[in-house]
């Protein structure tokens, strides 16, 4: 992988300067050119460069030193105590556990017979890492690393994450005098993809990664910028540390600092010896995909705070803890081709087609491109090498180009005026970003998708029935609308391709299967825009039957929570359709059904019923989100502001100006346990 250097003081000096421009992209910008995954490559070019040839190495070699510059307009942070980095194991089979077992045991003079070492293991949290300094349990700093021994105060910008708390839970005699714990800041893909999907709805920029956007965010100028994002925080350590006896472990620590208030992430693990951490490597591997947020690698520490004490550091690496990496998730390759792909609703959206390339664990040829401006403002062009990201079950996408030469002239980029697949006409919704094929169920392609999805294993779950069958079933001619699927029998599907008696009868018997259903499933099924799963269950649970829901007004479906009047509209203009009835109809004549009710069921007692709450400021244990789950399945509404009708007003740490309205209208005013009270 390492190019044989002809000249190697000149690619020294080549790769320092490359690396220099990155380290500034990423450390000081937030906003790298390049996948992470390919400046370690560089890297480790240097390295390796200035191993075997010492008499290369500069003093102001990349190699040299930890990176991260203060941002001006940021004021630096000396830290107490310095914010260490760890080695890592790039190994990333069980190899690389064994090699980090093998050192810490020859470390501590351990004989072969000695008892397997016990380590704490943790996800390796792919954000970026802040201290947190708490005097007599109250948040007083938050500081970046920055180069390990400076870093930059925060303090203003980490207050907007709720999670943080502000002050330490427990009776403040047994608070530390002074407590810094460290962690990681970062963002969900969920909370990432959803601020994407609102910048791509409004043809704005989208962000290369959670990663860059939670660093980024943390260190902006503006809290209100920050707070627009939605950040969380792992802790997973300690600083400097006054008036607190320390347990004798680190998963004790760790225990402690969840009991504090401090959210720790509950994957971590006691494990023993070589053995035990390859495991957990390899366990996590295979969770990896399921965890809401991304980790690069899995983090092994001795967990005997006396044995970490024993093994000490090298430079700034300590010698008790190692980084084991996972395969990345974001690459370069080749773009080999532009095509267009027409959805369920018509949208048609540029694929990549790409060389293939090894991505977060899987090899990825296709990648989206989301739509023409996203396209056109990352001026992707055919022959380009591109960052490809593939993280969680996320459809893998080209999140940005390599700036490079251009390889020959390409033409820019555009969508076709007819769809692809019908030949009906392209439009644009007016202020829109998306062009959608007009062709409707007339569309061969949306029909495969109406399909696919209806039979999806979260709408019907029809087993079996695949992309391959789908195709074959809709170009053959054999399925035109939904309810069609029912009339499929073994005979029709046997003489498939790739079919047989037995696969055509475990299907027909699939299908009969799916027949039993819920109104949520099936509202789902239907694939009405901007209905996804969670619209769909609360729909079922608000209106209890199907009628209700396909006759209610805009009004009336208003009132359902979350739903909004462009989801509302959406629900309306469907069912205002005769024939999307008619598919309704015709589907229940199948034989589809559901257990209904008479949207009173819910027999949970209802305490706050008819109550109208607003939140306000941080509570002690629970989530914004939280406490307004709680609320609602108690009956109750939480409003965004206080008013005279407002019945409560529910006030935190660092509860601002809704605080003081509530006292101004006399509106009654509860802390947590005030709510939870209530609720009981
Ligand atoms: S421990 C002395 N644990 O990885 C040990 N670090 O170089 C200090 N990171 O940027 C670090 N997850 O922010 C530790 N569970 C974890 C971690 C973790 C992510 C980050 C850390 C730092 C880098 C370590």
């Amino acid at each position: 992988m390492t190019p044989v250097a002809s000249n190697p003081a000149a690619r020294a000096a080549e790769l320092r300067s490359q690396l220099q421009h990155h380290a500034h992209r990423y450390y000081v910008l937030d906003a790298p050119e390049i996948p992470d995954a390919e400046y370690d490559r560089l890297f480790q070019e240097l390295q390796a460069i200035e191993a075997a040839h010492p008499q290369l190495l500069t003093p102001d070699s990349p190699t040299q030193r930890v990176l991260g510059k203060v941002l001006p307009g940021l004021v630096p942070v000396r830290h107490a105590v310095p914010m260490l980095s760890i080695r890592t194991e790039t190994d990333t089979t069980a190899a690389g556990a064994e090699a980090f077992d093998a050192r810490v045991r020859r470390e501590l003079g351990l004989e072969a017979d000695a008892p397997p070492v016990e380590y704490c293991a943790e996800l390796k949290f792919d954000g970026l890492a802040i201290n947190l300094r708490y005097e007599r349990g109250v948040l007083a700093q938050a500081a970046t690393r920055g180069d390990g021994e400076t870093g930059e105060d925060v303090t203003q910008n980490i207050r907007t994450i709720g999670q943080i708390p502000l002050r330490l839970f427990g009776r403040s005699d047994e608070l530390p005098e002074l407590i810094e714990i460290r962690g990681e800041v970062y963002m969900r893909r969920d909370d990432f993809e959803r601020l994407n999907e609102r910048q791509r709805e409004k043809g704005e920029k989208s962000f290369i990664n959670p990663r860059n956007t939670a660093a980024g965010a943390v260190r902006q100028l503006d809290p209100a910028q920050v707070a627009a994002k939605k950040l969380s925080f792992f802790a997973y350590g300690l600083g400097d540390l006054r008036g607190w006896a320390q347990p004798d472990t680190h998963s004790a620590t760790l225990d402690a600092i969840a009991a504090f208030g401090v959210p720790v992430n509950g994957e971590r693990a006691v494990v023993h010896g070589a053995e035990g951490l390859a495991a957990y490597h390899r366990r996590i591997a295979a969770r990896r995909d399921a965890l809401p947020f991304d980790i690069d690698g899995v983090v092994y520490k001795v967990n005997h705070i006396a044995l970490q004490k024993r093994l000490g550091f090298v430079t700034r690496e300590p010698r008790w803890a190692v980084a084991h990496k996972y395969p990345a998730q974001e690459q370069m390759t080749r773009l080999n081709d532009i095509e267009i792909q027409v959805g369920r609703t018509g949208k048609l959206t540029p694929v990549a087609k790409l060389e293939p390339v090894f991505v977060g664990g899987t090899t990825v040829s296709n990648a989206t491109l989301h739509n023409l401006f996203e396209l056109r403002r990352k001026k992707v062009r055919v022959g380009d090498t591109v960052i490809v990201r593939r993280a969680g079950d996320v459809i893998p996408e080209v999140v940005g180009v390599v700036p490079t030469a251009r390889p020959h002239y390409v033409p820019n980029f555009r969508m076709p005026r007819s769809c692809p697949v019908c030949g009906s006409t392209v439009v644009r919704e007016r202020g829109g970003v998306d062009h959608r094929c007009s062709g409707g169920l007339f569309c061969a392609a949306q029909r495969k998708q109406a399909l696919l999805h209806f039979a999806g294993r979260r709408a019907m779950d029809v087993e079996g029935l695949g992309d391959k069958l789908v195709d074959q079933l809709v170009d053959g001619g054999l399925i035109r609308t939904l309810p069609e699927l029912y009339k499929l029998g073994v005979a029709k599907l046997a003489a498939l391709d790739r079919m047989a008696e037995k696969s055509a009868a475990n299907l027909v018997a699939a299908l009969e299967k799916s027949k039993q259903t819920t109104l949520a499933r099936f509202l789902y099924a239907l694939g009405i825009r901007q209905v996804g799963e969670a619209t769909a269950k609360d729909l079922a649970k608000h209106f209890g039957s199907l009628d209700r829901v396909m006759d209610a007004s805009v009004e009336q479906l208003l009132e359902v929570p979350d739903v909004g009047p462009i989801v509302a509209t959406s629900i309306r203009t469907f069912f205002e359709q005769p024939h999307n009835r008619e598919v309704v109809e015709q589907l229940r004549a199948a034989g589809v059904r559901w257990d209904e009710h008479d949207g009173t069921a819910d027999t949970a007692p209802k305490p706050l019923a008819g109550k109208t709450l607003v939140l306000t400021g941080t509570l002690p244990s629970l989530g914004r989100e939280e406490a307004k789950a709680l609320i609602e399945a108690a009956g109750g509404k939480v409003a965004g502001s206080v008013s005279k009708k407002t019945h409560y007003v529910i006030a935190g740490e660092e509860a601002g100006s809704k605080l003081d309205k509530a006292r101004e209208l006399g509106v009654p005013v509860l802390d947590e346990a005030g709510l939870r009270a209530l609720l009981a």
